[in-house]
Parts: C-alpha cells; structure tokens; sequence
C-alpha cells in the first residue's frame, strides 16, 4: 500500500500536469470531492429521514426523479456554482444547462463540469450501491461571455477531467485528468479521502459480463450473439453475468476484476439508455485511462459528436478485447 496521500494533496501534488496550471480546475476537483462528502452524508441517511421514494416529477429524459436525484443534483450544483469556479453546468436531473457569471471581472471562469447527480437511482429504496458521474470541458467560447451550448456538446476527446463517486461498502472517488486512474476510498470518521487505489488498470483478462439480459428478445442479432459467445463452453468460458444495474458500480467491480458493461439499443430505448455527456463520456475516459476501451458499436464513444444534451447512445466498455469481440459481432456481415 502506498503512503497514505490524501485526495487534496494529491490534487495540488499533480497540479502541474495540466497545460493550463493556474490552479483552477484544483479547485474545480476540491468542490467535486466536498459535493461527495455531502452526498456520501444525505446518501448514509436514506431510511432513516424521509428521502426514500420518488418525487412527483419527471426529468428531461421522462424518468422519474427519487427524492435523492433532486437532493444529489442540489449538492453538486451549489458547490460549484457558490464557489464561483465554473462558468457553466449540466446536469441529466436539468432540463437545461446554467450559465455562470463569475464576480472577479479580471480571472473568468473556464471550465463547465456535466453531472449524472446520482447514478442507479432506482436502487436507493433497497440499500444497493448508488453513484455520481462528472465530466469536465474547457469552454470553447469566449470568456467575456456566457457560456453557451456548444461550451458543453464537445467530443468526450476534449474532456480535461472525469470521474465518478461510488456510495457503496465505502465510498470511493475516482477520477482521471488524462493521466491515467486514481481510486481514493472516504475514512468516514475522518470526513478525507485517502489515495487507495492508484493507477488503476483494467486486469489482462475479463471473465465478466454486465447487462440487463432480460432485455434479451430486443437485443440487435451482434449483441445476442457476443452474450451466446460469452454463456459457451469454450476456453475460459462460460463467462460470469454480473449486474447490478448502477452503471458506477457495475464498471468498477469490472474495472477492478475485468469485464465488460453492455448497453445495448432495446425497443423501449432504441437509441440506448445511457446518456453520452453524462454517462458514456466519463466512463469511456477512466476506461481508456485504465487500459480499456468504449465503443457505441460503430465507434469510439470519445469521437461521437454530440448534437443535444440529453442525447442517448448505445454503450460497451470495459476490457479492450472484450469490447472488440462485441464490435466485430454487431458489424459481422
Ligand atoms: P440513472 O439512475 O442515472 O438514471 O442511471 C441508471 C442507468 C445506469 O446506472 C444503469 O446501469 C442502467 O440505467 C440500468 O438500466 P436498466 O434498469 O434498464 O437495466
Ligand atoms: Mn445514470
Ligand atoms: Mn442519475
């Protein structure tokens, strides 16, 4: 085990790696992990005090909003609007993005972060393992200027920073900042995250697999096949199904012991489930920094273009052969 190094000295340690060093986005990950911090508090207390349940609204993608999705969204945006170190925000719990005008006329903000506020959110209500997602761009317009749309529909290529937060048997942060993955795992006692997991790699191997199979009868013919490949006795195969249906935690329990998360369009979600800009980007960033890959089943998920904020897209990540071997079924022919 390494030296105990915290979340916050490993930020200002790492800090000049990035190409613009001024100290910002230091900040920018320092609002991320107090955001955590009170998420991980509200998240510990479902049960407890009356936030278990559903809302009586639905967000832009028509989905039900828990209590907690409201909550969680809630936390994260006041702790980086009321810092006054982003200049924009995203959110899927959003209808649309919120531009931020900064007080100090003479250092603008230039980062705009987008968040999944909680991931697996239908999974609260039974004490399963829930999630947080960000993904964070440099504005491409102007800086005298309020952001704009275009400041978040940018390639997952152009991010700066990703990363995820899991609530689960403890809760971890992890995050990239295009040099490669590190785990910190919360000391709840202390309130600090602590640097648990550094480097982090896909393993050479995945025996892994993670879908929601019941969904079968409307997978396209590739996928059906890659799930007929993984269940075959042939080499290290039968593969293991495990889904948990929080994509955080499904794609670190597979990050850690190899495996691959699939997606796939359905009738009910013909374009996919998972959203590109909260979702898919992120994920398809720590993947790649950890050795893997993530596709949509034409191409890499970083070089999709996005044309609307809530857009959905088909998603296999995890292990580089194993997202492969999925590709090379659904474009078989
Ligand atoms: P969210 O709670 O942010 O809406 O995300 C749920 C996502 C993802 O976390 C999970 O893997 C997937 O939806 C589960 O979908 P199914 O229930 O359709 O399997
Ligand atoms: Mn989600
Ligand atoms: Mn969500």
């Amino acid at each position: 085990m390494t030296a105990k190094h915290t979340l916050g000295e490993f930020i200002i340690d790492n800090q000049n790696q990035f190409e613009y060093s001024t100290g910002e986005l230091s900040r920018l990950l320092n609002a991320i992990r107090l955001a955590a911090k009170t998420v991980n508090h509200e998240v510990n207390k479902a049960g407890l005090v009356d936030i278990i349940g559903a809302t009586n609204q639905t967000n832009h993608s028509d989905e039900q909003q828990q209590k907690l999705d409201v909550l969680a969204n809630q936390a994260f945006k006041n702790a980086l609007i009321n810092r006054d170190i982003v200049c924009g925000f995203a959110s899927e719990e959003e209808d649309s993005f919120v531009s931020i005008s900064s007080n100090n006329k003479t250092a603008q903000n230039n980062y705009v972060v987008l968040v999944d506020p909680l991931d697996g959110s239908s999974n609260i209500d039974t004490n399963v393992s829930v999630g947080t997602i960000f993904s964070i761009f440099r504005r491409v317009t102007s800086q005298d200027q309020p952001v704009e749309e275009k400041d978040f529909l940018q390639k997952g290529i152009y991010q700066v920073a990703a990363g995820y937060v899991l609530y689960g048997t403890s809760t971890m942060l992890v995050y990239t900042t295009g040099h490669g993955v590190n785990g910190f795992t919360l000391n709840p006692a202390l309130g600090t995250f602590y640097l648990s997991h550094p480097n982090m790699k896909f393993p050479k191997e995945g025996h892994i697999y993670s879908i929601n199979e019941g969904n079968y009868v409307h997978f396209p013919t590739g996928v059906k096949k890659y799930i007929k490949y993984c269940q075959e006795d042939n080499d290290n195969r039968p593969y293991t199904s495990r889904y948990i249906g929080s994509l955080v935690s499904d794609f670190h329990r597979n990050l850690i012991n190899g495996g691959i998360y699939l997606y796939p369009p359905t009738s009910k979600h013909p374009k996919g489930k998972l959203r590109l800009l909260y979702e898919c980007n992120p994920m398809a960033f720590l993947a790649e920094q950890a050795g893997g890959e993530a596709s949509d089943g034409q191409q890499r998920v970083m070089e999709v273009d996005p044309y609307e904020l809530h857009q959905r897209i088909p998603f296999y990540c995890g292990n580089k052969e194993m997202v492969r071997k999925v590709d090379s079924f659904i474009n078989e022919n």
